[in-house]
């Protein structure tokens, strides 16, 4: 499962991608607003920084201005990949994406019915959103997991990326279940490196270390 950033910030994104985890990067209108300086600045940056795919998503709502957008944004980079929403005409732009050999993220998915309808129009990933699923009081697990069965079953070559995960346990979940991709937020991404064994394992053999070096030094 390829590990992505749901972030906008290049300093989040720097810091990440130094672990060498980092396959790629989304970002959303909200995200993108929350840094306060031209959206096409701060994808052109992003873009720059990954080796990977970066997610840059539509603000048109209709079809047709979608579509040009959609074209316009996947000339900011060979690894761009345009996110569209699951609407008839996010469907409808983003088919002819699709066709004219752009990557499409088809975003705002909710339902095993919408994955089946991105998958149709050939897109290259399907965005389910888990948690906000979750926030409904409904299973955003269940969702994810019957979308990764179906996409087996019907042989869809549609990625699966498991969005909208709020912590580790998301992302272990979301491994087992089988997606393809997980993103995540900056503070998810950090706990996932985090257990308080391994803080107190190492603790243990500096200290150990320590003494030993100190015993060699009174014996010489
Ligand atoms: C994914 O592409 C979305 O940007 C994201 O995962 C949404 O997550 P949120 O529900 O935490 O805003």
């Amino acid at each position: 499962m390829r590990l992505f950033l749901d972030t906008a910030s290049i300093e989040e994104i720097r810091e990440i991608n130094r672990w060498g985890v980092l396959s790629g990067v989304t970002t959303n209108p909200s995200l993108v607003a929350k840094e306060g300086r031209s959206a096409e600045q701060v994808w052109k940056e992003i873009l720059a920084e990954v080796d990977g795919d970066v997610s840059l998503e539509t603000t048109e709502l209709e079809a047709e201005a979608m579509y040009r957008q959609g074209k316009e944004l996947a000339q900011l980079g060979a690894n761009a990949v345009i996110k569209v929403p699951m609407t008839p005409a996010g469907l409808q732009a983003g088919k002819r994406l699709t066709e004219e050999g752009v990557r499409v993220n088809v975003t705002l998915v909710f339902s095993p019915a919408q994955a089946i309808l991105a998958a149709e129009i050939g897109a290259y990933i399907v965005s389910p959103f888990l948690g906000r699923i979750d926030d409904a009081a409904s299973d955003g697990m269940e969702v994810l997991r019957r979308i990764c069965e179906i996409y087996d079953v019907q042989g869809y070559e549609t990625q699966v990326l498991a969005a909208s995960l709020r912590h580790p346990m998301h992302v272990v979940e979301a491994a087992l279940a089988g997606a393809d991709i997980a993103t995540m937020p900056y503070d998810v991404f950090t706990k996932l490196v985090k257990h308080p064994l391994t803080d107190i394992g190492l603790d243990r053999f500096l200290t150990d270390w320590e003494a030993l070096r100190r015993k060699l030094e009174e014996g010489a």
